[in-house]
């Protein structure tokens, strides 16, 4: 990982040279620093905070206020150099008109130190991504499996699996291009409309359960970490553990306080 701040045009270029992009969701200083250092291209503060952080059961409470909150941590553990940090866009902080959007969206680059912003829809919110980019705000569209829109799905459903579906994504992912959208996120959809997507545009493609032919791959941090040891969906590759050490750890000191080895001498200030 080159020791530059990764923008728009390394992530449009990685298509191009065909470099596989990769993305983590990340909401705090402490991870953006630890993720960055192992080279991830972009940081997502993902609405997702709204379940992994808050504890709500979908993405729908979350505000624009707890976006901001979450993207000056990341910015500030990021530091100068390093990933992209792209700030989600929650429910309803766009979907109402374009102007909102970009009120929205301006604060989370000006307020929040984001370098880019991420939406959910298709050809619908196309006038809305026309919009921000013209304003000089970087837009990710992302579609598929949108959670915004669980109650319209009836659940976190596989999406595009019935031809007029799978046609209606790949018609949806040309109109965000031609807006301007710098990448696509595709959720949770069969791995060969990944692939049929993925070559339909110019723009690369970062899919989440959506199969290995997208341009780039992403996943919710908590979820690669494994943290949460009760929560693995089918396209979660874990690869750690943190969930049990972090029980582990928690138990070994609870056991030495009680029992009084610590803190020992080693852990102690002399006079
Ligand atoms: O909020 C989020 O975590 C996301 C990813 C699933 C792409 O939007």
């Amino acid at each position: 990982m080159s020791r530059s701040l990764v923008t728009v045009a390394t992530i449009r270029d990685a298509k191009r040279l065909n470099r596989r992009v990769t993305m983590l969701t990340c909401y705090d200083a402490t991870f953006a620093k630890l993720f960055s250092r192992a080279g991830v291209d972009l940081l997502l503060v993902g609405d997702s905070l709204g379940m992994a952080v808050q504890g709500h059961s979908t993405t729908l409470p979350v505000t624009v206020e707890d976006i901001l909150y979450h993207t000056r941590a990341v910015v500030r553990g990021r530091g100068l150099v390093g990933p992209h940090v792209v700030a989600d866009m929650p429910f309803m902080s766009y979907q109402a008109s374009p102007t909102d959007a970009l009120r929205n969206a301006g604060r989370l680059l000006q307020d929040g130190g984001a370098e880019s912003v991420k939406l959910e829809g298709g050809a619908e919110m196309a006038p809305t991504v026309e919009r921000l980019v013209s304003a000089g705000i970087p837009v990710m569209g992302h579609i598929g499996l949108t959670p915004q829109s669980v109650h319209k799905f009836g659940g976190y459903k596989v999406q595009g699996r019935t031809e007029s579906d799978a046609d209606r994504l790949v018609r949806d992912a040309k109109a965000l291009e031609d807006a301007g959208a710098y990448a696509i996120v595709l959720e949770t959809i069969p791995a060969a409309l990944g692939a049929r997507i993925t070559s339909a545009v110019s723009v690369p493609t970062i899919g989440i359960g959506a199969g290995a032919s997208c341009d780039g791959q992403v996943l919710v941090g908590y979820d690669l970490l494994g943290l949460d040891p009760d929560f693995k969906p089918r396209f979660v590759k874990r690869q750690g553990n943190l969930g049990m050490e972090v029980a582990g750890a928690v138990e070994r000191f609870v056991a030495e306080v009680r029992s009084g080895s610590f803190p020992d001498d080693a852990h102690s200030y002399g006079a």
